[in-house]
């Protein structure tokens, strides 16, 4: 079995400044690890967008290096990936091609580079090859969750050393909509409830996501494994979040419990990227697809039981923060 890396393990984030990027790099460099940032050259250019100027400068003083790449640039990442012990992923997508595509792209790069002692592709959702299971799962949905099952194929055809992380829905993606992927913050008044009270989804903080992803990729025992980060703290139904947050805020909300079939309709009738999560929404709420048990058969392990000390960011955390307009980070 291969030995833990230690602190010294280089770790290098794709995707650095995204979303979910940003924690993985902030919890790289909290856990020790020299971190480095793939970044493309545009990005980094005195014409890219002032805020992603800033935040590139943010990254880098709080002691990570750049390293110019970009997943298109063959070259760029085989030089990039010749300079550390893994690679993380967080690459955001714009459709199920595009998704496959890149992430396939690191793997041949990984594969030539071929000093890479763990790679993580970009997922952070549910388990994709147990959702995918599920004929109920709609459109887009479907293809993206497909996509990334051909990728966990090809890496682990590849023999790359892996581990895939299956974190599911976001805190700060989804909870200040309460689930609503149609709105941008909590509801004053009227709140669009999806599903019923029965049917769970997990919510996972995105540090508490990037921190076990970086204790992940030096455990031996998360080698070759996916790791399913359930809290059970942070298990409910999407219609439990809008019920929380009323009874937090003594606010008694106009609740609008949208039909299936509209909420169907919704899906055919959206643009990317709204379509795809009202279809993981319809996944979780109908399909019932995101409250998944650990397929150990498949190589699965639980997050909470190989890590015990962790304290997990709750729900309610989460929404008491938002109520008093304190970001949980
Ligand atoms: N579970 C959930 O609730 C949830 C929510 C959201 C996302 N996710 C998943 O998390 C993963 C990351 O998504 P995200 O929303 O965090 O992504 P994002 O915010 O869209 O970030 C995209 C990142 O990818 C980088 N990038 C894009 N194209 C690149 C290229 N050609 N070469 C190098 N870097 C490139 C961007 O770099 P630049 O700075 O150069 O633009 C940026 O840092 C995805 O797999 C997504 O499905 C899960």
């Amino acid at each position: 079995m291969q030995s833990s890396l230690g602190s010294s393990g280089r770790i290098l984030v794709i995707g650095g400044t995204g979303m979910m990027g940003q924690h993985l790099v902030k919890a790289s460099l909290a856990a020790g690890h020299p971190t480095a940032v793939l970044v493309r050259p545009a990005s980094s250019s005195a014409a890219a967008d002032p805020s992603k100027l800033k935040l590139l400068e943010a990254i880098k003083a709080s002691g990570a290096t750049v390293i110019g790449g970009d997943i298109y640039d063959h070259e760029s990442l085989v030089a990039a990936f010749k300079q550390v012990d893994v690679v993380i992923s967080a690459v955001g997508h714009h459709g199920p091609h595009d998704l496959e595509d890149g992430q396939l792209r690191i793997v041949a790069a990984i594969k030539e580079a071929g000093n890479v002692r763990r790679f993580v592709p970009s997922e952070y959702g549910c388990d994709v090859e147990q959702a995918a299971r599920s004929a109920a799962v709609l459109e887009p949905a479907r293809s993206i969750l497909l996509a990334k099952v051909r990728v966990r194929d090809a890496v682990r055809a590849a023999g790359i050393p892996h581990t895939f992380i299956c974190s599911y829905w976001a805190h700060g993606f989804v909870l200040p909509r309460l689930g609503d992927p149609h709105v941008d913050g909590p509801p004053a008044t009227k709140a669009t409830v999806f599903g019923d009270d029965a049917t769970r989804a997990i919510f996972v903080h995105e540090a508490d996501m990037a921190a076990l992803t970086v204790r992940a990729v030096d455990d031996p025992r998360a080698l070759d494994k996916i790791l399913y980060v359930r809290p059970a703290a942070n298990t409910c139904s999407l219609a439990h979040l809008v019920h929380l947050w009323g009874d937090k805020t003594g606010r008694a909300l106009d609740k609008y419990y949208m039909p299936e079939e509209e909420l169907v309709a919704r899906i055919r009738d959206s643009p990317l990227p709204l379509n795809f999560q009202l279809a993981m929404v319809h996944a979780t709420v109908v399909a019932g697809v995101c409250d998944q048990t650990v397929d150990a058969e498949a190589g699965g392990v639980e997050a909470t039981d190989l890590y015990q000390d962790v304290n997990f960011v709750t729900v309610d955390d989460f929404l008491d923060g938002l109520k008093e307009g304190i970001t949980v980070n």
